[in-house]
């Protein structure tokens, strides 16, 4: 897809702004992600783009993934389903301080670019640098034919389509969609059962739907937000999976609010931050149902100690009365948890912003894509 800005799909149509289609665009953004790339037969994924073969996904030794503010975070995402499914290490560093600190490139590892516009300066110098090292570096980019995709050679296009916002989201989701199927192409050359495979393709196709009816709650997220939209400042709380959602989730927040939002790892919490929470500070905590499930209970149980307000958003079944907000997502296969524990965090931060007369699609101080130092 190209961005064509006389294109009809630049038009706003029914939509307030940007921002809401784009949000609203996820189930369809997600199923090009997938079209053609789903392998039912073998249980697995491909990414043809790429140009790899088993072989030469066999010989990757580790994976990492570059970007700059979201697309680091879906970057964060991604290394964590890498370890996960293919038992390869993997991490995530911001582009922009990977280009600076004279890295060392491994050859055996596999780096990916990660950008919506492909036109980030940062995440450009981080793959210039790599190819001047040598390195192996694809490019995970949603606007083909920019400077990322170009200096790449090969990778993964995103097909989210146009994303105008400032605030990402639907090239968020396809980001970490196209990681997941990525993992998965990793695991199966190596360990990962056909069954597991199997599991992980029918609940990928499944996603979409889940996409959309997580946005059918838009009104219970909406009036959440309009009830802590007076917060001054908010914590974002995950672990593990939950800790690149929480990320994700105070960006939005910051950008498009300006209320002031810090993601913590939950077991962090208690060497620091728990003495800042109050009244004054609600927690947005992010519990997936897993086998973290009874630490981030505890984790609630202790800020609601605090007298801190606690939203979850969730997929598990949590004792009633536990948190003060539930922002519900539908399951699926615990990997893919952040894809959809995102989604409501996208709203809420929308939300918070709209009752707070926010210009959404163009905040403050900001741009679409940081072309400059
Ligand atoms: C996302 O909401 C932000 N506007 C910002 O962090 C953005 O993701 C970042 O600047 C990277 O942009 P890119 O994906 O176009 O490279």
């Amino acid at each position: 897809e190209t961005v064509d800005l006389a294109d009809e799909d630049y038009q706003l149509g029914e939509f307030p702004d940007f921002m809401r289609k784009e949000m609203a665009e996820q189930p369809e953004a997600v199923r090009r992600a997938l079209r053609g790339r789903l392998d039912t037969r073998f249980a697995t994924a491909r990414l043809g783009g790429l140009r790899l073969d088993p072989r030469d996904l066999r010989a990757v030794r580790r994976v990492k993934f570059l970007g700059c503010g979201t697309a680091y975070y879906a970057g964060q995402v991604g290394a964590n389903l890498v370890e996960e499914l293919a038992r390869i290490p993997a991490d995530a560093e911001p582009a922009s301080e990977f280009r600076y600190r004279n890295p060392v490139v491994d050859p055996d590892t596999l780096y990916v670019a990660i950008s919506q516009s492909g036109e980030t300066l940062d995440t450009l110098a981080a793959v210039q640098e790599l190819k001047r090292k040598g390195g192996n570096v694809i490019g995970a980019v949603n606007v083909v034919g920019s400077a990322v995709a170009r200096e790449c050679g090969s990778g993964v296009f995103l097909h989210a389509g146009p994303e105008v916002s400032v605030a990402s989201t639907k090239a968020y989701t396809n980001m970490a969609v196209s990681f997941a199927m990525l993992a998965l192409w990793l695991g199966r050359v190596r360990d990962l059962s056909a069954h597991h495979g199997t599991r992980l393709v029918t609940a990928m196709q499944q996603l979409p739907e889940q996409i959309a009816s997580i946005l059918e709650t838009d009104y219970e997220v909406a009036a959440i937000a309009r009830k802590y939209a007076h917060a001054k400042h908010m914590f974002f709380i995950g672990r593990v999976r939950g800790w690149p959602v929480a990320r994700e989730g105070a960006q939005k927040l910051k950008e498009i609010s300006y209320v002031h939002a810090e993601a913590y790892q939950a077991a962090e919490l208690k060497h620091g931050p728990l003495a800042l929470i109050d009244a004054e500070m609600p927690s947005v905590v992010v519990v997936p149902q897993d086998e973290l499930l009874a630490k981030n209970i505890g984790t609630i149980e202790q800020i609601k100690a605090r007298g801190g307000p606690v939203i979850v958003v969730t997929n598990a079944d949590l004792p009633d009365g536990l948190a003060d907000a539930v922002l519900r997502v539908p399951r699926n296969e615990p990997e893919l948890d952040p894809i959809l524990l995102t989604i409501p965090l996208q709203m809420l931060a929308y939300h918070v912003a709209s009752a707070l007369g926010r210009d959404i699609d163009k905040p403050r101080n900001l741009a679409k894509s940081v072309t400059v130092e």
